[in-house]
Formats: C-alpha cells, sequence, structure tokens
C-alpha cells in the first residue's frame, strides 16, 4: 500500500464523475490536466487535437466563456484574457510588428491611446490618430501609407461619441487594413460589430458583461484564423484569465440583456432631463436626438446604453462641488456596474493639467462622465438635483475661469490620462 501522502494526494484531487449536467458551469480550478499517455499529451501541446494540459493555454471555465461570448457576437470564434487591456494588447500584436502603422480614433479610451502611443510607439508601430466621425479624413490618413488596422470604440470613453462602423469597415478594407473595433460601452447586446463589418472584436468584460464591479476580464472574437493567431499571442505573453473570474463573468453574461435595458432606460431618462437643468451645458447620451450621431446611433444599437456624459456651466468648481454632493453614486473610477459611477476628469485623472490644456484634450472643465447603475431613478433623480444646485452654489461663488468651445468633440485631441 501507498503511504499516506500519497493517497491523499491521489484521493484528494480525484475530478467526481457527474452523470447530470450542472446547471452553472463548473469552476476547473485545476492549471493541469492529464492525458492518458504522452502521444495525448504532445499532440495537445502541439494543438493537433483539442483538450486541456495547462490552463495558461486553456482552460474549459474560460473555453466555455469565450465559446459564449462569440455566439452572441455571431462569431465564429472567441478568447478571454485577464483584462480588456490585455484582450486589446494581444489583439493588437496579433495583426501588428515593428514598421506597421494604425490609423486610431482620437476618441479613445486613455489606456488604449497609451499603449498605442507609448507601448507599441517604443517598438516601431505607428499611428496615426483621426477624427473617425470625419470620414473624408480618416480616409484621407489610411489612404496616405499602408496602415494595418483601423481602430475605434462604439461608443467612446469618455466622451459618448459613436462610431460608424459600417462606413468605417468599408474604408478599412478599401485601403486594406482591417477594423478592430472596442465594443466595451455597448457590449453584445446594444451592438455586433462583426455583423457591420469589423474584423476583430475586443471588449472589457469586466464592465458590462461582467456587470457587478467584482471582476477583470477581457474578450476578443473573430473568425477562426484570426482568434488563433490571438491565441498564440495570448499563449506567448499569458495574461490568461483565472478559472473563478470566468464563473464570474459567465454569471454576468445571463443577466446581460436585462442589465442593459434597465441601464439604457435610466441613462436615458436622467439625460433627457439632465438637458432641461440650468447648469449644464451639453448632455451626450447615444439616444437623445441631439446627439452628433443620433442617426447612427439608432441605426447601430439596439438602446443607447448606460453610459453619458455632461458639461456643467460653472467649470472645474461645479464638477467638483457636483460629485462631492452626490450621495448615491461611488466615486471611483470604473464603469458599467450596478452601481451608478460618476466621475469628473478635471478634478481627478486630469486635475494636474490647467483649463486650457484640458480643453485640448477634448474635455470641458465641467464635464462629467456617468455610467448609470440599477438603482432606482427617482432616487438617482433627486440626488442630481441636490448635486446640480450645490454645483451651482459653488459655481457663483467661485469665479470659474471660463473655457468655451470645449465640447468633448472627436475633432479634439483625446484625454490622455483618462483612465477606466
Ligand atoms: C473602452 C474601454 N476599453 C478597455 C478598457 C480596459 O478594460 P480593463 O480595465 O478590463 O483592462 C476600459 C476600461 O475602462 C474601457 O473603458
Amino acid at each position: 500500500m501507498n503511504g499516506f501522502s500519497t493517497r491523499a494526494i491521489r484521493a484528494a484531487t480525484r475530478a467526481p464523475r457527474v452523470d447530470q449536467q450542472p446547471n452553472s458551469v463548473p469552476i476547473y480550478q485545476s492549471v493541469t490536466f492529464s492525458s492518458t499517455d504522452v502521444d495525448e499529451l504532445a499532440e495537445i501541446l502541439t494543438e493537433q487535437r483539442p483538450g486541456y494540459a495547462y490552463a495558461r493555454i486553456a482552460n474549459p471555465t474560460g473555453e466555455t466563456l469565450a465559446a459564449a461570448i462569440a455566439e452572441l457576437h455571431g462569431a465564429e470564434e472567441g478568447f478571454v484574457f485577464a483584462t480588456g487591456m490585455a484582450a486589446i494588447h494581444a489583439a493588437l500584436l496579433s495583426v501588428l510588428t515593428a514598421g506597421d502603422r494604425i490609423v486610431c480614433t482620437r476618441a479613445v479610451y486613455g489606456s488604449t491611446r497609451s499603449l498605442l502611443a507609448n507601448v507599441l510607439g517604443g517598438i516601431g508601430i505607428r499611428t496615426e490618430f483621426v477624427d473617425a466621425t470625419d470620414l473624408a479624413s480618416t480616409e484621407a490618413a489610411l489612404a496616405a501609407e499602408p496602415t494595418r488596422v483601423l481602430y475605434v470604440e462604439t461608443i467612446s470613453n469618455p466622451t459618448i461619441v459613436v462610431a460608424d462602423l459600417e462606413a468605417l469597415a468599408k474604408l478599412a478594407h478599401g485601403h486594406g487594413a482591417i477594423l478592430i473595433v472596442d465594443n466595451t460601452f455597448a457590449s453584445p447586446y446594444l451592438c455586433r460589430p462583426l455583423e457591420l463589418g469589423a474584423d476583430l472584436v475586443v471588449e472589457s468584460a469586466t464592465k458590462f458583461i461582467g456587470g457587478h464591479s467584482d471582476v477583470l476580464a477581457g474578450v476578443a472574437v473573430g473568425n477562426r484564423e484570426r482568434i488563433a493567431r490571438l491565441r498564440a499571442i495570448q499563449t506567448d505573453t499569458g495574461a490568461s484569465l483565472a478559472p473563478f473570474a470566468a464563473f464570474l463573468v459567465l454569471r454576468g453574461l445571463t443577466t446581460l440583456a436585462l442589465r442593459m435595458e434597465r441601464h439604457s432606460a435610466m441613462a436615458e431618462a436622467l439625460a433627457t432631463w439632465l438637458e432641461r437643468q440650468s447648469g449644464v451645458d451639453r448632455v451626450y447620451h447615444p439616444a437623445l436626438p441631439s446627439h452628433p450621431q443620433a442617426s447612427i446611433a439608432r441605426r447601430q444599437l439596439r438602446l443607447g446604453g448606460g453610459m453619458l456624459a455632461f458639461e456643467l456651466a460653472g467649470g472645474r468648481p461645479a464638477g467638483r462641488a457636483f460629485i462631492d454632493a452626490l450621495t448615491i453614486p461611488e466615486r471611483t473610477a470604473s464603469l458599467g456596474s450596478i452601481h451608478t459611477i460618476v466621475a469628473h476628469p478635471p478634478s481627478t485623472t486630469h486635475r494636474q493639467l490647467s483649463d486650457a490644456e484640458i480643453a485640448a484634450a477634448g474635455i470641458a472643465p465641467g464635464l462629467l462622465r456617468c455610467s448609470v447603475g440599477l438603482e432606482d431613478l427617482d432616487d438617482l433623480l433627486a440626488d442630481f438635483a441636490q448635486a446640480l444646485e450645490a454645483a451651482r452654489d459653488a459655481a457663483s461663488t467661485e469665479a470659474a475661469p471660463e473655457v468655451t468651445g470645449a465640447e468633448p468633440a472627436e475633432s479634439a485631441e483625446p484625454a490622455a490620462a483618462v483612465r477606466p
């Protein structure tokens, strides 16, 4: 008979046989998976047959999530990552090498901009930032030099610019480039960019897909060949999604439609109400008729989504007073959660910049970005009403420096420092 430790190790790691289908996906908390013989192991490791060997390469819980996301996007295949940034990084590296060129929308998430400008820029991949709502100038940038990738966000962070994916896919393909779309603000419930011509779609599943601010994850979907290239990058760079994280995202996915319906209805109601309040200069939400890309949004998005942005007339002091007066929303950095989260970039991520500098970054001093949660609308309206009063008081007691023409527009430089 074997000794105690040998018996303990074998007895305590013997997975049960389960003949009935569990109703949630098990968390396969195992880094290694044993093959029956060395040939099987070799074939799995060299991808000659499907199977599991080492969890950095593949884990059943993560693969279940990847397949679910792919199905919801109408994609041939999907792949999952530890974070949204890891998905974006792998997607870009799966198509780019030193000397290549990207054309990217200026209305892009700050870390993506930094990845392109600093990380990929540092290894000889050049990015030209354009106003992707101006199709003529985007086409001119694509035509100027050979370009591998056109990169945009379905709805941009933080300025809520809506990209015309169908038109941009045609432009990209006409110039030999592929279109990569970050669909984080929309989620597959609001938009399926592959059906509009995109070649690869990436999302931070940390946001609406996970939906509860309790898990970091990223996803990418596309055709079999593109996802195989992405998988190869991931195997060697290693931002693997942990099985428990995959389980949480799978659970989020089951209620994504319900949550997006409510996020969208709440955000639209709040945006409509904000447009009528004194002290509010501009409101940006894709479902508002006043949105600069309202007709594209109507065509391309099932609903307006849970993200909105608005500018307070009183500039920085008003924005700061507004956010400090709120009692329901969380003062934090993320989005796409059960909680309403309000961010005032000029007094947080951009506080070191002058009003002129943040205006150059496309951000008005009184700009607030709001991720509308799932609380009761009347409670949020009452809270926003009292916070607006605090903002108006702050604006009248402090002489706020006036910066005009600082719409968070796609034509302005993007917010270099805006993070989640
Ligand atoms: C549009 C967008 N893309 C990507 C990311 C990165 O996601 P993660 O924090 O999961 O890496 C974020 C984060 O806020 C985002 O807003």
